[in-house]
């Protein structure tokens, strides 16, 4: 027992558990797994070493772990129905390095979404090795919408001609016009990627359109709307397979994290069922719904709303920066994130902006009518957010709520 062992862990990690039970956990890239996610996770597959791919390793003893990850790749062709998934990378940043070392050579030219606009770090943002050993071009959003336009993306792309482009990104509420992007792709001979980390599991649940058939790759992290263990996949056209594999291991990585494959399989399993479709669906009514009860009490939220998990609200017009509202919110037992906003006049590390999502509170069972409650707790901590009286009361209220699911 861990608590014999080490009752210090033990007790950070119970501790944790209760944190977590208490709060309104609206971090848009987290999630809470099932049991059987977490189960798989702990398992003694995280003993074996399997460097490889199932039926051609470099060590003995892989009897069961092929079965594993071949369920796993086999779901996953499946789940996002596409050729070939790689399930073995060890999150989304590596994922995506793996895909610079398949269809790139240091100092050509990949264009991403700029990580202030919403893009991802490993989008070619300067610093990220993806902006320092490659010649990275970004696309931004513009101003009066918030939304990316695709006129602009496609004049930059015919400009600088990249081999490589990007779609997706991390603080990106919007949807994401697949086939624009792959007609611009196609334009000019380069690999579309569609990073879907975000909305992996919007796209399993038909709550967002699918890159499939658009994007030559997709990269997925595995543990935010899919609601998966840590972990990240990248699935590609039949004619990237081996380029893609061999990106991964011997590329980029050594031995793959057999129990996090495992647990993969599970999620995607579980990603399969009806039930999940819901889920989807229910997290994005949920974000709709709160959305348009923050809009009404004032809120300015970047592009006006949402149409995924994701909410962007900048919080100029409530005379409060996003690092002192984060930190009330989290007093008040409403986790999120500070985040920049498009053309964010603060420094990154106290920008104007909070991020939030859907896909935790969706998994707790909260539905699109308690969305004006949440919208309301939020507004009352913004008004008192130096008070802590207050905060403390709006604590007690959302701890009372979640006490009741
Ligand atoms: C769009 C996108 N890509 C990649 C990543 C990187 O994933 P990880 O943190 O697992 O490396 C993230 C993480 O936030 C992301 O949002």
């Amino acid at each position: 027992m861990l608590s014999n062992v080490d009752p210090e862990i033990a007790a950070l990690i119970q501790a944790e558990a209760t944190r977590q039970s208490r709060k309104l956990r609206m971090i848009a890239s987290e999630n809470d797994v099932s049991a059987a996610v977490l189960e798989a996770t702990g398992s003694v597959l995280t003993n074996k070493y399997s460097e490889g791919y199932p039926g051609k390793r470099y060590y003995e003893g892989q009897q069961i772990i092929d079965q594993v990850e071949q369920l796993a790749i086999d779901r996953a062709r499946a789940l996002f129905g596409v050729d070939h998934a790689n399930v073995q990378p060890l999150s989304g940043a590596p994922a995506n390095l793996a895909v610079y070392l398949a269809f790139l050579q240091p100092g050509d030219t990949v264009m991403g979404m700029s990580l202030p606009m919403g893009g991802h770090l490993t989008h070619g943002w300067s610093v990220s090795a993806t902006g320092k050993w490659f010649r990275a071009v970004q696309y931004d959003v513009r101003k009066d919408t918030g939304v990316v336009d695709m006129d602009e993306v496609r004049s930059l792309a015919l400009a600088e001609r990249p081999k490589v482009i990007f779609c997706g990104g991390t603080a990106i509420p919007r949807t994401i016009d697949f086939p624009a992007f792959a007609a611009i792709a196609r334009e000019i001979d380069a690999v579309l990627v569609a990073d879907i980390a975000h909305i992996a599991g919007l796209v399993a649940g038909g709550a967002h359109p699918s890159p499939a058939g658009h994007a030559q790759v997709i990269t997925t992290t595995t543990h935010k709307t899919l609601r998966g263990p840590r972990g990240a996949m990248i699935l590609c056209d039949a004619e990237y397979a081996k380029v893609i594999d061999r990106a991964v291991f011997p590329g980029l990585q050594g031995g793959p994290h057999d129990h996090t494959t495992a647990a993969i399989a599970v999620a995607l399993h579980e990603a399969a069922q009806p039930e999940f479709r819901e889920y989807a669906h229910t997290v994005v009514a949920n974000a709709k719904a709160l959305a348009d009860a923050l809009l009404e009490r004032g809120f300015d939220l970047v592009s006006g709303g949402t149409d995924n998990h994701l909410i962007l609200i900048d919080l100029t017009s409530k005379a409060i920066a996003g690092k002192p509202a984060a930190q009330a919110l989290d007093r008040a037992n409403i986790e999120l994130n500070y985040n920049a906003v498009p053309f964010d006049p603060r420094k990154p590390f106290d920008p104007s902006g909070i991020r939030l999502g859907t896909a935790g509170i969706t998994t707790r069972g909260l539905k699109p009518e308690q969305m004006p409650l949440i919208a309301d707790w939020i507004d009352r901590v913004i008004a008192a957010h130096d008070n802590d009286q207050a905060l403390d009361r709006i604590a007690a209220e959302v701890e009372e709520l979640l006490g009741t699911l």
